[in-house]
C-alpha cells in the first residue's frame, strides 16, 4: 500500500496532538511523519508508532515532499501557512476556522457530505468544521434525508479543550484555587471558568450573536447543502474538559416520531443511540470523552408544534469534533483520490 508524507502542524496541541494519537491508531498509510509547531516547542519530541519524532519550527519550507497537511494551529497560522503549503503540492486539511466559509473550498464531515472532498483540487485545501457543528450534522443528517429539517435551535455546552492547551490548564487551576479558598486566576476567558457557565464562545458580532453561534448557523448550511434550513444557536463554555454537549430542537417538514428517528439513527454512520431513560441512560461528556462516536439521547417529540423533536447531542470535541474528522478525511483522500 501507497505511504504518505503527513505533517501535522500545531503538533504539540491539544487537536494537534490528537491528530498524531489518531493516525497510530487508524493505522493511517505515513511513510514520514513531520511534527510541526512555533519556536516554543524547540527540543520537545513526540512519540509516533513507538519512535521519538523531534518538533520542527513551522517555516516556508516546511511542506516540501509533504503530500497531507493536518493544521491546527490557530487560524492566522492557517491563512499564511495553508496557502504555501498548497503551493508545494501539499493537500492541506485544515481545523481553523480560516477557510470554511470560503465557497470553493470544501467543508467536510465524512458521514454527510464526503462527495465534497473532491472539491480538492480547487484550492488544495479542505476545511474541517466547527466541533458543535460537526457533531450536531453527524446526528441529524439522516433526519434531514427523511423528513427535511426546516429549522434547528440548539444550545451547546462545550468542553474547555476547544479553546486548547491553555484552557484545560486554566479550569484545572481554577478549580484547585477555589477548593482551597484562593482567588482564581482569570486569563484564557473572560470570567471564571470553573463553578460557571459562559454564553460567549469567541467574540461577538454586530448581530449580538458570538462568532462561534455563527459559525454553527453558515457551516451547517454549508455543510447540508441547504441554504433553506433556518438555524439558531446558543452556544456556552461549561466546566467540563472534554465532551460538548448539545441540546437540540428540529422542526420538520414531515412528520417523524421519536421511535422512528431513534430507528433511523441506530442505523446512522458514526452514531450511537443512548436513550434508555427508565434506567437513567442517556449521553453524557464524561462517557463521550475518547470516543468516536456521537452519542444521541433523550429523543422526544416537540409537543409544542405538529412535527418536532428534542434531543442531546454528545460528542469528543477533540476526537469527531477534530482530529478524527481530519484523519477521516485524508482516509478518504488516500483511498479514492491520490
Ligand atoms: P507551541 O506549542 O509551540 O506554542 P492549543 O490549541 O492547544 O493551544 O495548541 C496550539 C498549537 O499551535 C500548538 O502546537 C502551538 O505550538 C501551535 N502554534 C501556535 N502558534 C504557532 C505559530 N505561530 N507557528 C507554529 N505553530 C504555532
Amino acid at each position: 500500500m501507497k505511504g504518505y508524507n503527513v505533517a501535522v502542524v500545531g503538533a504539540t496541541g491539544a487537536v494537534g496532538n490528537e491528530m498524531v494519537k489518531v493516525l497510530e491508531q487508524r493505522d493511517f498509510p505515513v511513510k514520514k511523519l513531520k511534527l510541526l509547531a512555533s519556536e516554543r516547542s524547540i527540543g520537545r519530541e513526540l512519540t509516533f508508532r513507538g519512535k521519538t519524532i523531534p518538533v520542527d519550527v513551522l517555516n516556508e519550507d516546511s511542506f516540501n515532499g509533504i503530500e497531507i497537511g493536518l493544521f491546527s494551529a490557530g487560524g492566522s497560522v492557517s491563512e499564511k501557512f495553508a496557502p504555501i503549503a498548497a503551493a508545494a503540492g501539499c493537500i492541506v486539511i485544515d481545523n481553523t476556522s480560516a477557510f470554511r466559509m470560503v465557497p470553493d473550498i470544501p467543508l467536510v464531515v465524512p458521514e454527510v457530505n464526503p462527495e465534497a472532498i473532491a472539491l480538492y483540487k480547487n484550492k488544495g485545501i479542505i476545511a474541517n468544521p466547527n466541533c458543535s457543528t460537526i457533531q450536531m450534522v453527524v446526528a441529524l443528517k439522516p433526519i434531514h434525508d427523511a423528513v427535511r429539517i426546516k429549522r434547528i435551535v440548539v444550545s451547546t455546552y462545550q468542553a474547555v479543550s476547544g479553546t486548547g492547551k491553555k484552557a484545560i490548564e486554566e479550569l484545572s487551576q481554577q478549580t484547585r484555587a477555589l477548593l482551597n479558598f484562593q482567588d482564581p486566576v482569570v486569563k484564557v476567558y473572560p470570567h471564571q471558568i470553573a463553578f460557571n457557565c459562559l454564553p460567549q464562545i469567541d467574540v461577538f458580532l454586530e448581530n449580538g450573536y458570538t462568532k462561534e453561534e455563527m459559525k454553527m448557523v453558515n457551516e451547517t448550511k454549508k455543510i447540508l447543502n441547504d441554504q433553506t434550513i433556518a438555524v439558531t444557536a446558543t452556544t456556552v463554555r461549561v466546566p467540563v474538559f472534554y465532551g460538548h454537549s448539545e441540546s437540540v430542537n428540529i422542526e420538520t417538514q414531515k412528520k417523524i416520531t421519536a421511535r422512528e428517528v431513534r430507528e433511523l439513527l441506530s442505523k446512522a454512520p458514526g452514531v450511537l443511540v443512548v436513550d434508555d431513560p427508565a434506567e437513567k441512560k442517556y449521553p453524557l461528556a464524561i462517557d463521550a470523552a475518547g470516543r468516536d462516536e456521537t452519542f444521541v439521547g433523550r429523543i422526544r417529540e416537540d409537543e409544542s408544534i405538529p412535527s418536532g423533536i428534542n434531543m442531546w447531542i454528545v460528542s469528543d470535541n477533540i476526537r469527531k469534533g477534530a482530529a478524527l474528522n481530519a484523519v477521516q478525511i485524508a482516509e478518504i483522500l488516500a483511498n479514492q483520490y491520490l
